[in-house]
């Protein structure tokens, strides 16, 4: 990074080695591989030098879902789970699919139990159903909790001798790779938020624990995703701001993530590289796009449902930010935003019509965005100075120790402009929380170490949890 000096760069990935070898060696994957060798190969740890760009096919286009069926016919598939939730499964995205299936004479059975912000019991109730069926292949048709489930319930129908924890990452589960190819998986968003149809990353609330973890894995991500933009003419207001935040942080995140070569040492098989693996070149390329068209289209996709322009925009914009994070990750607004929906307490979201306490996952991420930029901007202002202009601001005669200020001024002004709730307080938490939010937010080191400077500790969490409690 242009940034940083060798010197600073040298002294950084010292930092990120020595804490990785000794203090939790079973954290990640990329370091779990370290934990387990010779003391031979131990000292023969090098710094990384390589980064891999994998992601899903994509076919973009209005009304192009009416093609789905033939996709499954074209390769011989004859018993698709076709995945959704039970507000979809009575809207067009839905109806347009089966129409699909059905003309191109495709044997399916429904699934429409998804829970919004899934659980490990949501997640195991579809891998019974998927194991039932014995499927040949899965379609999802939803945002990121749909897609995530179908592909955890892929996952482990291919698996059926696995505990369900073998394949979550570590600490929670065991972070075991995956050897087997699993069926093929399409992905039909309907949110243009998550970027899931572009990943191989599964999130849901572990609830022994009230914190949200994951399965990441490239093995996962769908074969194709098919991204029709007409079905998000049917998200609300409060869903388009929300998911379209979560593209914002995902580009942002993804561009100031700790360069790859500094997050750790090579690992010893390319299988154990981690689909996160920091700011790379080719993930800076698609991280930045997406960030001029969520500038260009959110507010106004969140203002007229009508307004096809905008919120197609946003749906590549979302495929975009995927490809972005999805090869290098996010790191401190994601790894906050798990005990955040986690531990919730009543705050129901605006326009979501479900039974149960829900911070929408969008909502979660970009309430710490402002204190969380300003803390990160020291690390590599130049890229931080870059976003804020990206989104709008006057970056003339700014000084660089200024970046994470005026980047963290520019995201208030956003999400005031947007209506996104003045912080944790009114999420429904109180400054008494911050102790548990911390210790959600401590076992994330997947993310929390994709942070330019490393991850954070306990004293540096709380003050940015406490400097998120009102944002305005
Ligand atoms: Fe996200």
């Amino acid at each position: 990074m242009a940034s940083l000096s060798l010197r600073d760069q040298a002294l950084r990935l010292m930092r990120i080695i020595g804490t990785s070898s000794c203090r939790c060696p079973a954290h990640s994957q990329t370091f779990s591989a370290g934990s387990r060798l010779s003391s031979t190969a131990k000292d023969h740890i090098e710094p990384e030098c390589a980064f891999e760009v994998a992601n899903s096919s994509i076919r973009y286009g209005e009304g192009v879902t009416r093609e789905v069926g033939m996709d499954f016919k074209n390769r011989g598939l004859t018993k698709v789970c076709v995945i959704t939730d039970q507000k979809l499964v009575n809207l067009p995205p839905v109806q347009a699919t089966i129409e699909s299936l059905e003309t191109n004479g495709v044997n399916y059975e429904l699934y429409d139990k998804v829970r919004i912000e899934p659980t490990d019991a949501s997640f195991k109730d579809a891998i019974d159903f998927a194991k039932r069926g014995q499927f040949d292949s899965f379609l999802a048709v939803g945002g990121g909790s749909v897609i995530d489930t179908a592909k955890a319930a892929n996952l482990y129908l291919c698996h059926p001798e696995n505990d369900f924890l073998d394949f979550v990452n570590e600490p929670i589960g065991k972070g075991m790779p995956v050897n087997k190819v699993l069926k093929p998986l399409i992905a039909i968003p309907t949110t243009a938020g998550t970027g899931s149809e572009t990943t191989g990353v599964a999130i849901f609330d572990y609830e022994p624990l009230k914190t949200k973890t994951g399965i990441a894995n490239r093995a996962i991500r769908p074969l194709l995703g098919i991204v029709d933009p007409l079905h998000t003419l049917h998200m609300s207001e409060r869903l388009t701001a929300n998911s379209g935040y979560d593209v914002l942080c995902h580009a942002i995140e993804s561009y100031t993530a700790i360069p790859y070569q500094m997050r750790g040492p090579r690992p010893l098989n390319p299988n154990l590289r981690p689909a996160y693996q920091g700011s790379n070149p080719v993930s800076d390329v698609w991280s930045k796009h997406a960030l001029g068209i969520v500038a260009k289209y959110l507010k106004r996709s969140i203002k007229d449902s009508e307004d096809l322009e905008a919120r197609s925009n946003m749906h590549l914009a979302s495929v975009y930010a995927g490809v972005g994070f999805g090869n290098a990750g996010v790191h401190l607004c994601h790894g906050m935003s798990y005990p955040i929906s986690g531990l919730v307490k009543s705050y129901k979201a605006k326009q979501y019509e479900v039974e149960h306490p829900l911070v929408p996952h969008g909502l979660s991420v970009v309430v710490t965005a402002p204190a969380v930029f300003r803390f990160t901007a020291p690390a590599c202002p130049d890229r931080h100075l870059e976003a804020a202009k990206i989104l709008g601001a006057d970056t003339t005669n700014v000084k660089l120790a200024d970046a994470g200020l005026l980047l963290s001024d520019t995201l208030r002004d956003f999400m005031h402009s947007t209506g996104v709730d003045n912080g944790l307080t009114d999420l429904g938490y109180k400054p008494e929380d911050i102790p548990a939010l911390v210790k959600g937010t401590l076992p994330q080191h997947r993310v929390t170490k994709l942070a330019p400077a490393g991850a954070p500790g306990e004293d540096e969490l709380a003050r940015l949890f406490e400097d998120s409690m009102t944002v305005y």
